[in-house]
């Protein structure tokens, strides 16, 4: 039955729905003044290893409460996790895990702390030698130690999926991992914590959290009309929120829409059932490795480039987004497209983010040929949602954002 209606569907050239399987099992903790709920989440016996970055919880408050609810527990601390986790660092906390024989982790940070807390739960059960394989050979983590998270941050989505990004400063790698075994258990999402984050955080928070429903919508027309509208609505709260949480972030009801948006963009409900591009991020990630450009802000040089890049099979996609989400009803299909892209951009640089590779560094023509290399070395020779974008693409693309 299923091979017969995808073949009607190929026949008559209509896009279906694709099978999928989902399953999150990540337990959410979402309001106001719930951080002490890690006290009924973590076993009672656990012995605790609490990792955290650069030191923002130990003033906006966050440490406090944390410990306050930790208190009948054995907690040894792990904090200087840097942004875009640093593996050497991590593996300092690992050593510690083993000789300690922590057996539960929690997380309080930002994207950073929770994808150095996934690496580790995976690498502490990880029975090979050398836990850099975990990345370098894309070993996927069926079980891990289990972990909590208590999110400061809304941007990535990583409190509730299982994927994470770990660099290496001394590789010049950025590489990502994942697998069933490394979604969180449980997640506090307080949005009382936007109100300590700079704007530049914030800002970074939207464009990510936006840039990932693009990078799950803007492919090609499916029929997957639940998912669409969604993915739109997500962006049109993203932008209609994205003045006032600018602006004040401790604003309470904002943050909630800020924080749950951030969530929901990249949890894997979204995603399900239709093609996903993710070229975006695969070329941003290099930008940070070679110029420490804030991940956010590399999604923002890249997203308008690949869009007009790869126009012709996007476009129809991108009218429909003209249409819903920017209310553009005149002109084409191509006109609303381009027009599209055109206020994505003008989105981005109303949060003051720079579009252009040339803002960030005077080395920007370097950009092209070692993401050419880099590609080109992993057999990264066809991505995008029709896996056609060759490495000789990614240069055009990444020469357009100059
Ligand atoms: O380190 P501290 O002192 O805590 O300061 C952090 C950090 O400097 C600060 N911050 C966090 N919460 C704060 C706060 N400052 C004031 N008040 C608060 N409440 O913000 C800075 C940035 O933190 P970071 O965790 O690095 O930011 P983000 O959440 O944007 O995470 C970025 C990392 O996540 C990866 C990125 O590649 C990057 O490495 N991503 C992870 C994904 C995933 N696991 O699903 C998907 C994303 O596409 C992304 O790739
Ligand atoms: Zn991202």
């Amino acid at each position: 039955m299923k091979n017969n209606l995808q073949y009607f569907a190929l026949l008559f050239k209509k896009k279906i729905m694709l099978n999928f399987e989902f399953k999150n099992p990540t337990k959410i903790h979402f309001g106001k003044g719930l951080i002490a709920k890690i006290a009924d989440e973590i076993p009672a016996d656990a012995k605790v290893m609490m990792l955290y970055g650069g030191g923002s919880i130990k003033t906006n408050g966050i440490y406090e409460q944390v410990k306050a609810a930790l208190k009948n527990f054995e907690v040894i601390e792990f904090g200087g996790i840097p942004a875009n986790p640093e593996y050497d660092v991590l593996i300092k906390a690992l050593n510690i895990i083993k000789s300690e024989k922590i057996n539960y982790l929690l997380a309080v940070g930002g994207g950073s702390v929770i994808d150095g807390t996934k690496f580790l739960s995976s690498a502490a059960l990880y029975n090979g030698e050398n836990p850099w394989d975990i990345l370098q050979k894309g070993i996927r983590t069926e079980v891990g130690m289990p972990f909590g998270v208590v999110l400061t941050l809304p941007a990535t989505g990583s409190e509730m999926n299982s994927g994470a990004v770990i660099s290496r400063a001394e590789n010049k790698q950025k590489l990502g991992m994942g697998g069933p075994g490394l979604f969180p258990q449980f997640s506090i999402l307080d949005p009382q914590v936007v109100a300590s984050i700079p704007p530049r955080q914030i800002a970074n928070g939207i464009v990510d959290a936006y840039t990932h429903v693009l990078e799950q919508y803007m492919t090609y027309p499916i029929g997957a009309l639940l998912q669409d509208r969604i993915s739109e609505s997500i962006m049109q709260t993203l932008m209609e929120i994205a003045p006032s949480i600018m602006k004040n972030p401790a604003e309470y009801d904002t943050a909630c829409e800020f924080m749950w948006s951030c969530t929901m963009a990249l949890n894997g409900l979204i995603q399900k059932g239709v093609p996903t591009d993710w070229t975006v991020h695969a070329i941003g990630h290099e930008l940070t490795v070679l110029y420490g450009i804030d991940h956010a802000r590399t999604l923002a040089i890249i997203a308008p480039s690949h869009y007009r890049y790869n126009f012709e099979s996007k476009k129809e996609k991108l009218a429909q987004y003209a249409e819903r989400v920017w209310k553009i009803n005149e002109g084409t299909t191509e006109e609303k497209a381009y027009a599209a892209i055109n206020k994505m951009e003008a989105f981005f640089h109303s949060l003051g983010m720079e579009t252009k590779l040339s803002k960030y560094s005077e080395n920007y023509r370097d950009a092209a040929p070692f993401i050419f290399k880099t590609f080109t070395e992993r057999g990264m020779t066809g991505i995008g949602e029709h896996k056609n974008i060759s490495p000789d693409d990614v240069v055009k693309i990444v020469e357009m954002s100059y």
